[in-house]
C-alpha cells in the first residue's frame, strides 16, 4: 500500500458545486485575483488552509451537546483545562478564540517597543503581532530550510549559532522570549527535532531567556520525531509531547489545526505575574477565563480534538496522505520542497516558473492558474505574503522561498480528491511556460495578501511595480 488508508469512515458529506472554467474566470476578476476574495462554494478542492478546515469526528459533535454555556465556571472549560494540562504541563491554560489573540495577548504583555523576538521562522500573523508592539521580529532557522532541495529530516530547526548572534546583537535583557514554531508553517510545515528543542533551551538559560511554543501543529512535530528521530519510535505520541513541552516556558495555541476543531486557541504557561496581567487582558477584550471568546461546547470539542489528535492511526493518514501528494508531483518532475512538510505540499514556484520574476509575483500566478484551469485553492506563500518595501525606494525586498502552499484539511478528503490535485498539477506543469506574471494594484500596510488586488500581465508587459 502506498499510502495508510483512511483510520474513518464518513458519515455526513457535504455535497459540493463544480463550476466552468468560464465561471471561475470571472470570479477571478472579480476578486481582482486574490484567491482570499474567491467565494468557498466555487472551490473545488478547497486547500487555502488548513486552519479552522478539520471534519470534527462524532464524538466532538456528541461533545458540543455537552456545552454548559454559563459566564463562569462552565464545566467544559475544566474539561479542557485538565486535557491542555496533561498534554503540555504548563501551570496555566488560557482559553481564546484563536491563536492571533493567543499571541496578541502573550505579546501585548510581554514585548516592548525596541525589542526583539527571534524564532525558527514567524507566522504572518506572529511576525505583525509582534511588529504591532513596535518590536522587531526576527528568523533564526537553519540555512537547509531555504533550499527546497535539501532532505534534512528537521529543516525546522533553529540555527543555534545565529540565535546567539541574534540575542547578543539585541542584548540578552531586549529580548523577552525566545519561540520555536512546531512544524514551522512558513517554512514549509518542517519538524524541528527534540535534540535540537533541548539545545534552544539549554543556550537560552545561559541568558535567562523563556522559550515558547508556537505549538498549532505540535502533534504532527511530534510524529515526525518518532518517525525520524532516533530514541523516540517506542515512545507514544503523547509521551513525546510531554517531553517536547517540558523543554518550554509556555506556549500560543492555535488548535484550529492540531486541535481539530473549527474555532478556538489557547495559551499555556508558567509564570505567575505574566498570567496574571494576560488575564486582566484577556477579560477586557475576549471574556471571562473560563471561556476566553469561546463557548462552553467549543471548549468541548477542543477537549476532545486534543486527545483524538494524538492518535498514531490518525497521525500516520493525516502525515501519509500529505506526503502522497508530494510523492505524485515529485515522480512527476513537479517541484517541489522536500521532503514534504506535515501539513502541506509546498511548489516552488521559482522552478515552476522561471520565466516569471519575482517582481511578477510567480507563486500568486501558479496559484490563480490552479484555480481558474481546475477549481483547486491554494495559497501563495512568498512575495506577496513576506515581500517588504525598501523604505524610500518601493522597491520590493523578496523572500527567499516563492511557493504556493496547498494545505490539506484534516480528514476531509479522500485520497481520491488528492488524486486528482496532483493530476491537475501535472497537467499544469506540462504547459508552464504559458503562464503570465501579475502587478498588484492594491496592498493593505499590514498583512496585504489577505486584501491585495492584482491584475494580469500578458506576455512580454513589463510589471509596474506599485510604491506605496
Ligand atoms: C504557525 C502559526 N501560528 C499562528 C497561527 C495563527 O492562528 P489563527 O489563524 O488561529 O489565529 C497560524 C495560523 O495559520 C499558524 O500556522
Amino acid at each position: 500500500m502506498r499510502f495508510p488508508s483512511e483510520p474513518f469512515k464518513i458519515k455526513v458529506v457535504e455535497p459540493i458545486r463544480r463550476t466552468t472554467a468560464a465561471e471561475r474566470d470571472r470570479l477571478l476578476k472579480e476578486a481582482g485575483y486574490n484567491l482570499f476574495r474567491i467565494p468557498a462554494d466555487s472551490v473545488y478542492v478547497d486547500l487555502l488552509t488548513d486552519s479552522g478546515t478539520s471534519a470534527m469526528s462524532d464524538r466532538q459533535w456528541a461533545g458540543l451537546m455537552l456545552g454548559d454555556e454559563s459566564y463562569a465556571g462552565s464545566k467544559n472549560y475544566y474539561h479542557f483545562e485538565e486535557t491542555v494540562r496533561s498534554i503540555f504541563r504548563y501551570r496555566h491554560v488560557i482559553p481564546t478564540h484563536q491563536g492571533r489573540m493567543a499571541e496578541n495577548l502573550l505579546f501585548s504583555t510581554v514585548v516592548k517597543p525596541g525589542m526583539c523576538v527571534p524564532n525558527n521562522i514567524h507566522f504572518d500573523t506572529t511576525r505583525a503581532n509582534i511588529e504591532h508592539q513596535g518590536a522587531e521580529a526576527v528568523n533564526a532557522v537553519v540555512k537547509e530550510a531555504y533550499d527546497p532541495h535539501d532532505r534534512s529530516p528537521f529543516k525546522g530547526n533553529m540555527d543555534l549559532a545565529r540565535l546567539e548572534e541574534i540575542i547578543n546583537h539585541a542584548g540578552p535583557e531586549r529580548v523577552p522570549l525566545v519561540l520555536l514554531t512546531i512544524t514551522n508553517n512558513s517554512g514549509g510545515g518542517q519538524p524541528v527535532s527534540m535534540d535540537n528543542n533541548s539545545k534552544t533551551r539549554a543556550l537560552l538559560n545561559r541568558y535567562g531567556i523563556p522559550l515558547f511554543f508556537d505549538a498549532c501543529r505540535f502533534a504532527e512535530n511530534c510524529f515526525f520525531i518518532k518517525e525520524r528521530e532516533p530514541g523516540y519510535r517506542d515512545r507514544s505520541i503523547l509521551e513525546i509531547a510531554q517531553e517536547l513541552f517540558s523543554h518550554g516556558d509556555g506556549c500560543t495555541m492555535s488548535a484550529k489545526k492540531d486541535g481539530l476543531v473549527n474555532i478556538g486557541g489557547f495559551l499555556s504557561l508558567n509564570d505567575e505575574q505574566w498570567t496574571r496581567d494576560i488575564t486582566n487582558m484577556l477579560i477586557l477584550v475576549e471574556g471571562f477565563p473560563t471561556y476566553g471568546g469561546l463557548a462552553g461546547r467549543d471548549l468541548e470539542a477542543m477537549a476532545i480534538g486534543l486527545r483524538e489528535v494524538l492518535d498514531e492511526d490518525y497521525l500516520a493518514f493525516r502525515v501519509g496522505q500529505v506526503r502522497y501528494l508530494g510523492d505524485l508531483l515529485d515522480q512527476a518532475g513537479v517541484p517541489i520542497l522536500k521532503p514534504v512538510g506535515g501539513h502541506a505540499v509546498y511548489l516552488d514556484a521559482k522552478e515552476f516558473l522561471p520565466h516569471i520574476p519575482q517582481d511578477e509575483f510567480p507563486a500568486q500566478a501558479l496559484a490563480v492558474a490552479l484555480y481558474r484551469s481546475y477549481g483547486i485553492r491554494g495559497v501563495e506563500i512568498g512575495t506577496v505574503m513576506f515581500g517588504k518595501r525598501e523604505s524610500g525606494t518601493g522597491r520590493i525586498l523578496h523572500p527567499e522561498l516563492e511557493m504556493v502552499r496547498l494545505a490539506i484539511p484534516r480528514r476531509v478528503y479522500t485520497n481520491m480528491q488528492i488524486a486528482y490535485v496532483a493530476e491537475s498539477i501535472v497537467d499544469l506543469y506540462g504547459r508552464r511556460e504559458s503562464l503570465c506574471g501579475l502587478t498588484m494594484t492594491y496592498e493593505a500596510p499590514m498583512l496585504r495578501h489577505f486584501t491585495a488586488r492584482f491584475e494580469e500581465l500578458s506576455h512580454g508587459t513589463p510589471a509596474r511595480q506599485m510604491v506605496s
